[in-house]
């Protein structure tokens, strides 16, 4: 984002709120970033934020090994806010006690005010309020010049502040939606203490975007490796008006798309984006370089190689072209970073973890920083049609990561029949926008059935629908039972190759939502 966005930057402890916290202050209309904590001095002069969130984690200060705070940030003289393992961190440092518990307070407390900070400002928020915690440690004396500002069950300070240093700290999590008015206490944090305006709008974050866009590519072309799923159709529209013509759209048929995807996607893309767009058939070429493999990661990579490669190859029969734009978000990023971030490495996400290190083109992701809610909320605003907009989204590798095991022909075609009648049911019965994603995947098991009095002995799919707002956790869908029955029943007299259907019920976490 430019440098002129204001912005709150939160600092992750490996909290599992920590992606909350950034979305719950985007929401309120203020740009928020993650960092590690060693985020450098010279970072945090480039990214001028307005205020710092230090999120919770699983750490204890009484670990030699803690996570600590960076320094400069209390340098730097802009407003704190320190939650749950935040809190205890900023007590510590300034010299206050934390008691050590391995009993965890894990869920609803009640919170009462004992002071009327300016963190608890507004008349909406009474004395006394439920609010969600989740800590073992717990700050037991104040440093200097700091006060108790409010207090629960069981503990005597669980909100703090300093107001001459513009420091505060909440013991319970105010970005849950469990906890009451958490959303105004971040809010009076935003605006009221760290004057941030509230300008992160849909309609200035598309002229950012835009204007970025024109920053960096100038007069030249742009490359878009475009799925027809919902993030590299906004990110072709945003080029486009950026620099027009100029805007080269690449659909690559790696032959691990769903049924019909080639033909769909070209028809809808050039009717509704209006844009410059090549189509490349590289089933082949993908099969050969995946067979034998049955490592997830190692197709990933292998597809992500792949890719560049083609793409490498192909620009060069367009005019020359030295960008490459690519409809990455931000979970992609968070989740395929393990050095820079806190969160383990779950999966090389092929437009993010799994490029290779070096290709020939600059790389353009004008959609890095937003959350899927962001990007849909953009693709509305450009008048991107519904269909397109609330399609599921559909990973870079295809059927690959649905496909458990080596990758074959035979397998890609029986999932493509199988993926194809699950969604198409639960289109019919109009339950395709209750979902946030649906999915069969390819077991390499087989099982006994019986048809029409013979026996059958074959392959067993498996289907899984997830509810979510930002594909970083989810949630099962509850899919009808009628409606499930009808699913199975159609796969199994359908796809001649399927003995079993089963339904996946997995969380995410611990479940990802791919299966690879
Ligand atoms: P997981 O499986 O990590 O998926 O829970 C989260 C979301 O990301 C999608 N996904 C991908 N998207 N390239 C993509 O463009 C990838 O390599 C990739 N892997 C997973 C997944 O479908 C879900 O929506």
């Amino acid at each position: 984002m430019s440098q002129s966005t204001e912005s709150i930057l939160i600092i992750d402890f490996g909290s599992q709120y920590t992606q909350l916290i950034a979305r719950r202050i985007r929401e309120l209309g203020v740009y928020s970033i993650i960092k590690t904590n060693n985020i450098s001095l010279k970072e945090l002069k480039q990214l001028k934020p307005k205020g710092v969130i230090l999120s919770g984690g699983p750490e204890s200060v009484h670990k030699s090994t803690k996570l600590s705070m960076p320094k400069h940030l209390l340098d730097y003289n802009i407003p704190i806010l320190g939650i749950c393992y935040g809190m205890q961190l900023l007590a510590d440092y300034f010299g206050g006690k934390i008691s050590q518990s391995s009993k965890k307070e894990f869920g609803p407390s009640s919170f009462t005010k004992v002071k009327n900070s300016k963190l608890f400002r507004g008349k909406d928020i009474p004395k006394e309020f439920n609010v969600w915690m989740s800590h073992s440690d717990k700050v037991i004396k104040l440093p200097r010049n700091f006060e108790v500002i409010g207090s629960s069950v069981n503990s005597n300070i669980s909100a703090f502040s300093c107001d001459k240093l513009n420091i505060f700290g909440l013991q319970f999590h105010p970005e849950v939606t469990h906890t009451d008015h958490g959303r105004k206490i971040l809010d009076n944090f935003c605006i009221k203490i760290c004057s941030c305006r509230k300008s992160w709008t849909t309609k200035n974050k598309i002229q950012e975007i835009i204007l970025d866009i024109k920053d960096k590519v100038g007069n030249e072309r742009v490359l878009l490796a475009l799925s027809g799923g919902v993030d590299s159709s906004v990110v072709a529209a945003l080029i486009k008006r950026a620099v027009g013509k100029n805007l080269y759209c690449m659909f690559i048929n790696t032959g691990l798309l769903r049924k019909n995807e080639e033909r769909d996607v070209e028809a809808t893309i050039k009717k509704s984006l209006k844009v410059n767009l090549v189509v490349i058939n590289a089933e082949k070429k993908f099969l050969k370089n995946l067979k034998g493999i049955t490592d997830p990661e190692a197709k990933r990579k292998i597809i992500g190689e792949t890719f560049i490669r083609i793409f490498e190859k192909e620009s060069k029969k367009l005019k020359k072209i030295n960008f490459l734009a690519q409809g990455t978000i931000y979970p992609d990023v968070i989740e395929s970073s393990s050095t820079k971030s806190k969160s383990d490495v779950i999966k090389s996400h092929h437009n993010v973890g799994g490029l290779p290190k070096k290709f020939n083109f600059y790389l353009i992701e004008p959609i890095r920083k937003l959350f899927k809610d962001e990007v849909r909320k953009i693709g509305k605003e450009l008048s991107i049609p519904d269909y397109l907009i609330d399609r599921h989204p559909f990973p870079g590798p295809g059927l690959a990561v649905r496909i458990i095991g080596e990758v074959t022909q035979e397998k890609i075609s029986i999932l493509r029949e199988v993926d194809h009648i699950f969604i198409n049911e639960i289109k019919n019965a109009g339950f395709y926008n209750k979902i946030s994603q649906a999915l069969a995947v390819f077991l390499p098991i087989k099982s006994v059935g019986v048809m029409g009095d013979q026996r059958k002995y074959n392959y067993v799919v498996a289907i899984r629908a997830v509810k979510t707002s930002d594909f970083m956790t989810a949630n099962i869908s509850e899919i009808p039972y009628k409606m499930l029955n009808m699913i199975s029943t159609r796969i199994v007299n359908e796809v001649p190759k399927v003995a079993r259907v089963v339904y996946d019920i997995t969380n995410k976490p611990p479940g990802t939502i791919e299966w690879e």
